[in-house]
């Protein structure tokens, strides 16, 4: 049973005092009053969400919603490494990253880097690797390559993505990708001392998801993440924080206590926090829940999760995975063509997510 903290009924209060309850008060909320942005800069933090040059580029509403609500924006695939080449030996197509960067400095944003080293979404030829030169021929080119173009363009990188994967079997619960093949789990130090050597000014972040809920599965998640990152400590790999990916699901039970330890765990190992890809899958089915019924509840999901990463001084920022529902991902992967699980609906109006996060933000403690 899912008792809100008192920091989540706080915020939910100024939620109501805000006199957001209703899509119009919400709308004038989120049209007029501080974007999410500045709400988390007042705490010393950013918020973003994911973007496509394509979205950048359409100059239309959901652009300017991107603009007006963010201070960061992060590449939501056009940097990783199968949008920038085919095969390895083609000259990378920087084009679009270029134009995020160039339309973030235009719009004074910050840009987060998502991702260097996944094993999804590669080039083909890529996948089939597995021999311990193709890291110094192929892969470590690569993350020096990008990391170095873009060394002063992004604050923040998600150097490895998803590098655990309990259901692989390994004693160290690591995910079994090319990148393992190659050189064992060091992989993932060698990946970030090579991004430090090409973008020294960079945040080096590990990132990955399926580590907010109580389920058995996510708790060996957390273990394999807290292993990772304590044999990177002793290791003296530069890592400086973790990416919570915070793709949540009203299905699973939370339990604050387990979320909270888990912080106080990654702080612990004194690394700072990020929530990077934040958005909520509802359940198979609305359960013949109202809109608005459905939107609470993801409203809700958010605040069980943010209510304690806000909590600590080492959360940086939060980024949510699109900020209307019809740019979701789950819209396109998911069996919810309808998915409620973003700060805006379809129509761009604001949601009870918008006011949710927004009161959050108010009600967070600063980071100092
Ligand atoms: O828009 C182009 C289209 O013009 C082109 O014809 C087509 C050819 O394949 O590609 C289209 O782009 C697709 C893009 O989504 C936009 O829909 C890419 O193929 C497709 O790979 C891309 O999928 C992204 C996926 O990561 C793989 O990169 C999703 O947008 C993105 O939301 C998803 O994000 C991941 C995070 O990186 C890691 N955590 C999980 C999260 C969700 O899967």
């Amino acid at each position: 049973m899912w008792r809100p903290s008192r920091r989540a009924v706080l915020a939910g209060s100024a939620c109501l005092l805000a006199g957001a309850g209703t899509a119009a008060a919400e709308g004038v909320a989120a049209s007029s009053g501080p974007g999410l942005g500045e709400l988390a800069a007042r705490s010393g933090r950013f918020f973003g969400t994911a973007v496509t040059s394509t979205a950048l580029a359409a100059a239309d509403a959901y652009a300017d919603l991107l603009d007006r609500e963010c201070s960061v924006w992060v590449p939501e695939w056009q940097l990783k490494w199968g949008a920038l080449v085919g095969d390895p030996a083609d000259a990378p197509a920087y084009g679009p990253v270029d134009a995020i960067v160039a339309a973030a400095r235009r719009r004074g944003k910050r840009l987060r880097g998502h991702t260097l080293i996944w094993h999804e979404h590669l080039p083909e030829r890529v996948r089939g690797l597995s021999g311990r030169g193709d890291w110094d021929r192929i892969v470590a080119p690569h993350i020096l390559a990008v990391a170095g173009r873009y060394r002063d363009a992004f604050f923040q990188w998600d150097v490895v993505n998803e590098a655990v994967e309990p259901r692989d079997g390994g004693g160290d619960l690591m995910r079994r990708s090319p990148f393992y093949a190659m050189r064992g789990p060091d992989y993932v130090a060698d990946a970030f001392a090579l991004a430090r050597r090409a973008a020294p000014e960079g945040r080096l972040y590990l990132c990955d998801y399926g580590v907010c809920y109580a389920e058995g599965w996510q708790e060996a998640r957390r273990t394999g993440v807290l292993r990772l990152l304590e044999r990177l400590r002793a290791a003296g790999a530069p890592v400086d924080g973790f990416a919570i990916q915070g793709h949540l699901d009203v299905r699973q039970r939370f339990d604050e206590r387990i979320f909270r330890r888990f912080i106080a765990e990654l702080e612990g190992l004194g690394l700072e926090l990020a929530i990077s890809e934040l958005d909520v899958r509802e359940a198979d089915g609305d359960g013949g829940r109202s809109l608005a019924e459905r939107r609470q509840r993801a409203a809700d999901e958010v605040a069980k999760v943010l209510a304690v990463a806000l909590d600590s001084p080492a959360l940086t920022g939060v980024v949510t995975w699109g900020l209307a529902d019809d740019h979701s991902w789950l819209r396109k992967t998911r069996p919810i063509p309808d998915n409620q699980g973003l700060p805006y609906d379809d129509g761009l109006a604001p949601t009870a997510m918008r006011s949710q996060i927004a009161a959050l933000l108010m009600a967070a403690r600063s980071r100092t």
